[in-house]
């Protein structure tokens, strides 16, 4: 094992010890729920898969929203108005996949909802180890945890890490050195931000400065440091730099988090995301992601291993106190993993629409999403209700999720999106971004 992920399961060990010598938090209860009567009812069985976009996949993509002219403009406006939807984050489309319906509605009809508890007492169902399982198996990890979204994987996760001084000192109170120092990146998703990371001692690197967080890591006297980032940054649409934070990790020893939550099942050869694409799944220690977005479904993932799974069963509350994810959404989303692995062709038709963005606009996107800053909150939402007039639903992005200053256009970008409709939306958004050339200078020279 690399000796930084042997350092920190030494530490993990020794706080669970303090708490559980009856090894009770290892026990995740798992319910075997009745046998199907026959194929036809099983929702796992029978996954049927394409080789191509199918009519299903136009289903949630052509929406209908309010019309924004109606009642505004004189004459006939009807009151509503059809759009293709550039804002979801369903970026492989299977939420609307054939066999991930059938997988949802098969389990409805057998289980209902499943066991209506939380994990810890019945919650946990032979559908959601299998679904672990696979999981594990897609990050090269040997255990996984399923929550009920990815805000609580991130939340559950910082719980159980604010906890480890606390356990390790246990009858007195931590001292400062003693803490767990998390750095997390100023731009990383609400969820890492939240309340429960303060018990640790949190640092805030400015957003992919590797230079400021060697800095931060250098002078912080914290001995157990954690760097936990997003990958992809789901307002910014950039990458962190991976190699040069296993760089770092190897430098200042740190346990390496990642918030892949846009990218499971989005890249690498398998889907297995970030981790997939640079090859570097044992220099990250731990890996959330989330079932809500590439998946299709619902629910977050924390894949790491079995002694920290131990942990987060037994500290993360944003995990032990919280009903367990409906049966049919846990089936569906194992059976959109089988898909996404056999329908590769997805992955690939969501990577050529970003090229093909890209040369039309020459704008510098690495990922699907896009992010178009116009300036202030007006500004954005007259150019979101410009592509609604013209037929896009792409969403105005203000605070609190950025700067009064900064606000902007978000374009999401989906496997199911055609060439032609890439081309209709540049024709579009060039029609409302020239008039902020003025204002920024920025986005219109590159439209
Ligand atoms: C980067 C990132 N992390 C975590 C989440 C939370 O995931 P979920 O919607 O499954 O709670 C989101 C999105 O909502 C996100 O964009």
């Amino acid at each position: 094992m690399d000796p930084i992920a042997a350092m920190w399961e030494e530490l993990v060990v020794k706080a669970t010890a303090k708490v559980d010598k009856n090894d009770f938090m290892h026990y995740l209860p798992n319910v075997r729920v009745p046998k199907v009567a026959s194929p036809a009812e099983d929702p796992l069985a029978a996954i049927e898969t394409f080789e191509r976009l199918g009519p299903w996949d136009r289903t949630m993509l052509e929406l209908e929203v309010e019309n924004p002219k109606a009642g505004v403009v004189e004459g006939d406006q009807p009151p509503r108005k059809k759009v293709v939807l550039f804002s979801g984050n369903d970026y492989l489309n299977l939420s609307t996949h054939p066999a991930v319906r059938q997988a949802s509605a098969k389990a409805s009809l057998v289980y209902g909802m499943g066991p209506r508890s939380s994990s810890m007492v019945s919650g946990h169902t032979d559908y959601h180890r299998l679904l672990e399982q696979a999981l594990g198996d897609l990050t090269k990890k040997e255990a996984c945890l399923i929550t009920p979204t990815g805000f609580s994987a991130n939340t559950a996760l910082l719980a159980a890490l604010g906890n480890i001084a606390s356990l390790t000192c246990a009858g007195r109170r931590p001292a400062k050195h003693e803490k767990i120092a998390i750095s997390s990146d100023t731009l990383n998703h609400a969820s890492i931000m939240t309340p429960s990371a303060w018990q640790s001692v949190t640092k805030r690197p400015m957003h992919n400065d590797m230079k400021h967080l060697d800095e931060l890591l250098s002078n912080c006297p914290v001995q157990k440091k954690v760097v936990f980032t997003d990958s992809l940054f789901s307002m910014e649409g950039d990458f962190a730099p991976m190699l040069e934070l296993v760089e770092l990790r190897k430098k200042h020893g740190f346990l390496f988090i990642i918030n892949d939550a846009h990218m499971t099942l989005v890249c690498g050869k398998n889907g297995g995301g970030i981790v997939e694409v640079y090859g570097i799944e044992d220099q990250i220690d731990i890996c959330v992601g989330t079932l809500s977005k590439g998946v299709g479904c619902l629910g977050g993932i924390i894949t790491c291993s079995k002694k920290w799974k131990k942990l987060i069963q037994g500290r993360g509350r944003p995990f032990i106190f919280t009903t367990t994810s409906p049966l049919p959404v846990i089936a569906a989303a194992y059976v959109a993993l089988t898909v996404a692995q056999k329908e590769s062709w997805r992955r690939q038709a969501i990577w050529s629409r970003v090229q093909e963005f890209v040369a039309l606009t020459k704008y510098p996107a690495t990922s699907p999403i896009i992010f178009l800053v116009v300036g202030t909150e007006q500004e954005a939402l007259d150019r979101s209700k410009h592509m609604l007039e013209s037929g896009f639903h792409v969403t105005a992005i203000r605070p609190p999720a950025v700067p009064a200053n900064a606000c902007r256009l978000r374009v999401t970008l989906n496997a199911a999106h055609t060439s032609e409709d890439i081309k209709r939306l540049v024709v579009a958004l060039s029609q409302c971004i020239p008039s902020v050339k003025d204002a920024t200078g920025q986005v219109a020279a590159k439209l």
